[in-house]
């Protein structure tokens, strides 16, 4: 779907301003038109649900400011308006807007029916949106009383970066299965953060469904609180583990800061035990500022000449930086493999202990492939034994105080 781009139009951004006195929502069942809605919208703090989840917006109350909903096009159908209606008749104090692909006078009247009171038909212009959308504010009435005050969270969970100078390491495998070990194990939220914001694997290599992902806190701005990100996190049903996953379209990661990544990293910090990062290869902003604010860093090697030389220049990076020499562990992977090097070798160029060692093994891709961690996989296997070792690392109770679950939180 393609929108008119806003930027540098001060027009456009005059027009803009008063938006600012609503709270925005977008729902569509696709996430990358969410996505896209949302950024057109940018800067306005826009939530976005995916139509399986119009009642929780129906019941999102996040202040006095009135609420707008546009509803994207994969809602201009009868069973799409169906939900619209769902939605208009549980809060006549919102306003709703329909954005379609295609505009007939049927659809137009079965909109209109089922309580919406703009529609807009693709390609929308930027400027015809904001009017729309200001249009409906503007005939709001009734605000909302405020809901009751959202639990708040109270745990200072552990983060740990799984980082590595070289893409094809290990990261996302040994951070996949160092999660869903450690939600296994561990009494309070164990969050996996997908933070390879350009090619995130852990989707695949867990089989979780497209739904929400980081681009939507990131769309969300200021209205991004501890609550709405614990909507946008996806269970791994077999672990418990929840993940946030990493944008869709690797062009999305372009619109992501550093500053945006901690502040989601210290809102899930307030309510898990465990915060576990996967990176992109290297050292860029965000994986310097993640590593920055972690309480450990993996950096995962495998055991190959160019890499163990490019893992020395980034240990010796992350040094120069001043980050601190304590909490970086090695993580050797494929450290059994005959073809490789050795291992005091490898420490000795490192100048730091190989403190844990994945073996090389096919169970590993055979897994990858499945989409299930090899510790539930192959859960005898040595390499699962290796990442239950790992995990073991971080035990529970040294640094996280554990609450108890929220009902209302996880109880999607
Ligand atoms: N210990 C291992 N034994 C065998 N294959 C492995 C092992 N670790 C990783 N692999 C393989 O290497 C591939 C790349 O690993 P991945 O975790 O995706 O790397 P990164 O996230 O660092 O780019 C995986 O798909 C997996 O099949
Ligand atoms: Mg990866």
């Amino acid at each position: 779907m393609t929108m008119t781009p806003r930027q540098g139009d001060p027009a456009l951004e005059a027009s803009l301003r008063p938006l600012a006195a609503i709270v925005l929502a977008v729902v569509d069942p696709d996430p990358t038109v969410r996505t896209t809605i949302a950024l057109e919208l940018g800067g306005l703090g826009v939530v976005t649900y995916p139509d399986s989840e119009v009642e929780s917006l129906a019941g999102y109350r996040p202040g006095p400011q009135p609420l707008v909903v546009i509803f994207g096009p994969g809602l201009a159908d009868a069973a799409g308006l169906a939900k619209v209606e769902s939605f208009t008749r549980t809060r006549p104090d919102a306003g709703a807007v329909l954005v379609t692909a295609e505009l007939s006078t049927e659809l137009l009247q079965q909109a209109f029916r089922a309580g919406v009171r703009d529609v807009l038909a693709l390609p929308v212009e930027t400027a015809a949106l904001y009017q729309s959308l200001e249009r409906v504010a503007r005939n709001l009435t009734g605000f909302p009383a405020s809901s009751p005050p959202v639990e708040t969270p109270s745990m200072h969970g552990r983060v740990i970066a799984v980082t590595s100078t070289k893409g094809g390491s290990g990261k996302s495998v040994v951070a996949t299965n160092l999660a869903t070990v450690l939600a296994q194990q561990t009494p309070g939220p164990v969050v996996l953060l997908d933070g390879d914001l350009q090619f995130g694997d852990v989707a695949v290599m867990m089989r979780l469904g497209a739904s929400h992902t980081l681009a939507e806190a990131v769309t969300a701005g200021d209205r991004l609180d501890s609550q709405y990100l614990q909507s946008l996190l996806v269970r791994h049903e077999p672990s418990g583990l929840l993940v946030l996953m990493a944008p869709l379209e690797p062009s999305f990661s372009e619109l992501v800061s550093a500053k945006d990544v901690l502040r989601i990293i210290e809102l899930l910090r307030g309510f898990c035990a465990h915060v576990v990062i996967d990176t992109q290869a290297g050292l860029n902003d965000v994986t310097l500022a993640v590593i920055e604010q972690s309480d450990d860093t993996l950096m995962v090697a495998s055991t190959d000449v160019p890499n163990i030389k490019d893992t020395k220049i980034g240990l010796q990076t992350l040094h120069r930086l001043g980050v601190d020499a304590s909490k970086l562990t090695l993580v050797l992977n494929r450290a059994n493999s005959k073809v490789h090097l050795d291992i005091s070798e490898v420490e000795h160029t490192l100048g730091m202990k190989a403190e844990h060692q994945i073996p090389s093994s096919l169970v590993v891709p055979l897994s990858v492939n499945r989409g299930v961690p090899v510790v539930l996989d192959a859960p005898k296997s040595e390499v699962a034994g290796a990442f239950e070792r790992l995990a073991s690392r971080f035990a529970v109770g040294e640094h996280a105080i554990p609450v108890k679950r929220s009902r209302t939180l996880f109880g999607r």
